[in-house]
């Protein structure tokens, strides 16, 4: 991809900006984290308005724009979009209007399928804005147009890992009768295609047994970023401590034990900043 930073006056230490819908990014915040430990990262999660999945394109792109705006007032130098729903309906739209380079997850996980699937039949676990949108189809084909790929969207899903119940057998229900489907067409790869689905890991792996791969974008998300930032001359110096900042749009209550317990993340300061 072909960012150039000669129209804006950026430095190498300021943040990466990051957002989500709520807590699915901090799963690409986390490979962001371990690849690249002397970048500050700013991270907002849009707990106001989560879930964006079953919202309306107008709508994601509306507030994928709000949310990066508060990004960039914060000095953001580069916007990871670390939600499949707002990079299905909104990179095109950011890249347009932004100033800073933006990397989207999409073509991150579409990548790791083809990389994976040995019989050619990949699964994708979405929302249902990312499913419609047939953006993973579209970026799989144009890696490697022979492959046979089956959508699933997954509606409940996010509401349950926002809700902190990932290791539940109400999740496990509603896991099998998502994966079931897309299992009995004989896939070999399943694309975890929404940035919470990785929280889910264990339960999904269980699921669906050892003959079928779990990917997901997080960390050739992260490789993405490191290469963009290094062609452009972003890196942060090495002697920069890094760091995670949270902003939320509404308060949460499992937004930092799930960071803590899941990922492993230490979060910073929380700041609280209302949207729309
Ligand atoms: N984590 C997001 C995604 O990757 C958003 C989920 C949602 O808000 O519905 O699609």
């Amino acid at each position: 991809m072909d960012y150039t930073v000669e129209s804006f006056p950026l430095h190498g230490s300021r943040p990466i900006g990051v957002f989500d819908s709520g807590i699915g990014g901090l799963t690409v915040a986390a490979a962001l984290r371990g690849l690249l430990p002397s970048e500050q990262i700013h991270y907002v999660g849009d707990t106001a308005r989560v879930p964006y999945g079953g919202k309306s394109p107008v709508t994601i792109e509306r507030y994928s724009l709000e949310i990066s705006r508060i990004l960039l007032e914060e000095g953001a130098k580069l916007i990871v979009v670390a939600c499949n729903t707002a990079s299905a309906l909104a990179v095109a739209r950011l890249r347009e209007v932004l100033d800073v380079p933006v990397i989207g997850v999409i073509e991150p996980g579409a990548a790791a399928a083809v990389a994976a699937t040995r019989n050619q039949r990949v699964g994708v676990m979405g929302t249902r804005a990312t499913v419609q949108s047939g953006a993973y189809e579209r970026a799989i084909h144009a890696l490697r147009p022979g492959v046979l790929v089956e959508a699933q969207a997954c509606p409940l899903l996010v509401p349950l890992i926002e809700e902190g119940w990932l290791e539940d057998g109400v999740t496990e229900q509603v896991v099998g009768r998502y994966l079931d489907p897309m299992l009995a067409k004989g896939i070999d790869t399943l694309v975890l295609g929404c940035t919470h689905y990785p929280l889910l890991y264990k339960v999904l792996e269980r699921y669906v047994g050892g003959s079928v791969k779990l990917v997901d974008s997080a960390r050739n998300c992260a490789l993405e970023v490191q290469s963009v930032l290094e062609a452009n001359g972003l890196s942060a110096p090495q002697t920069q401590q890094g760091g995670l900042r949270v902003t939320l749009t509404d308060p949460s209550t499992s937004f930092l034990r799930v960071a803590a317990q899941s990922l492993g993340l230490e979060v910073g300061e929380v700041l609280l900043r209302s949207v729309g």
